[in-house]
């Protein structure tokens, strides 16, 4: 590694906290490497309250680009000279390359998770789709997902509001999609779940400390014709993707999403397509699966 860092090489950064343990290093500097590409990437945790600094550093070193992660992905836009029409409507972004000092900032979250059910050949345009959670990341799939296409979505959140704002954001700004908010309650989930095409969970239920838990109890209203996504992708297979599994569904967990987040990033800072396999193998033998 250390041999392939010349006077010429371009640095793209993480700025998060905490940082320790984000996969991305590792998968975008296999990439590079993999490519012969003249980058580095580095982790550097910027404490919350710090994004202007970090900012600032960035400038200074001349970054070609970051990645964004907590606690950072809403408060660094404001620093941004122009943010994508998506990254704008979801609120946050993930991803910001340096032209000639000016950043220009992206979502790629969301593309991930669309990316991931293209590849498995899932049709989502003009479908039914329900999601559970409304934090930062069901809000980037979510609206993502609206935002190419998909007819209808339908958020159920313990915490009412953050669905209502989502849909709000839906209903305002892509007449194509219909968006509908439930405060989470069983019984309305499997409702609405009989007649959907797709089913996301994108809460933390299903995962440490919660993991052998899954945010709805029964598989009753699973049906053949639904594909259950998890963005959770440790452990591999949640509860909630065991009881899709019983029930006949096709599913899939959320390293995909991780990886195809990665890959979109690293094709806006190089203009390079990841290899997509070599970096699902790396992880693979990190104990990550598909
Ligand atoms: P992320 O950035 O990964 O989306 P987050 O913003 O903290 O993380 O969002 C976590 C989501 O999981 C939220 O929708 C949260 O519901 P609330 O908005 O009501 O807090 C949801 N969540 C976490 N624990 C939950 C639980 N035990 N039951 C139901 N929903 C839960």
């Amino acid at each position: 590694m250390i041999s392939r860092i010349k006077g010429t090489t371009k640095l793209i950064g993480l700025l998060g906290d905490p940082v320790k343990h984000s996969l991305s290093p590792l998968m975008h500097n296999t990439a590079f490497k993999a490519l012969n590409l003249d980058y580095v990437y580095m982790a550097f945790q910027v404490k919350e309250g710090f994004i202007k600094e970090g900012i600032e550093a960035v400038k200074t070193f001349n970054l070609e680009g970051f990645n964004l992660t907590m606690p950072h992905k809403q408060r660094v836009m404001e620093y941004l000279d122009e943010v994508s029409e998506e990254a704008a409507l979801i609120g946050s972004v993930n991803t910001v390359k340096n032209i000639d000092g000016k950043l220009f900032g992206y979502n790629t979250d969301g593309k991930g998770f669309v990316k991931s059910l293209e590849e498995k050949n899932i049709e989502y345009k003009g479908k039914k789709i329900v999601l559970t959670g409304a934090g930062g990341a069901a809000r980037a799939v979510a609206i993502q997902l609206a935002y190419d296409g998909a007819g209808e979505i339908t958020i159920f959140n313990r915490t009412m509001d953050s669905a209502v704002e989502i849909v709000d954001i839906i209903n305002k700004n892509i007449p194509s999609c219909k968006g509908k908010a439930f405060k989470l309650k069983e019984e309305e989930l499997m409702k609405e779940i009989r007649d959907a095409s797709i089913f996301v969970n994108c809460t933390s239920v299903g995962m440490e400390p919660n993991a052998g838990e899954s945010i709805i109890s029964s598989n009753k209203a699973f049906h053949k014709d639904l594909f259950v996504a998890d963005i959770i992708y440790e452990p591999k297979k949640t509860k909630l993707l065991s009881m899709a599994e019983e029930a006949g569904c096709k599913y899939m967990n959320g390293l995909m999403m991780l990886i195809w987040q990665g890959a979109i990033a690293f094709n806006i800072w190089t203009g390079k397509n990841m290899p997509v396999d070599l970096i699902k193998k790396l992880l693979e033998k990190q104990g990550f699966y598909v």
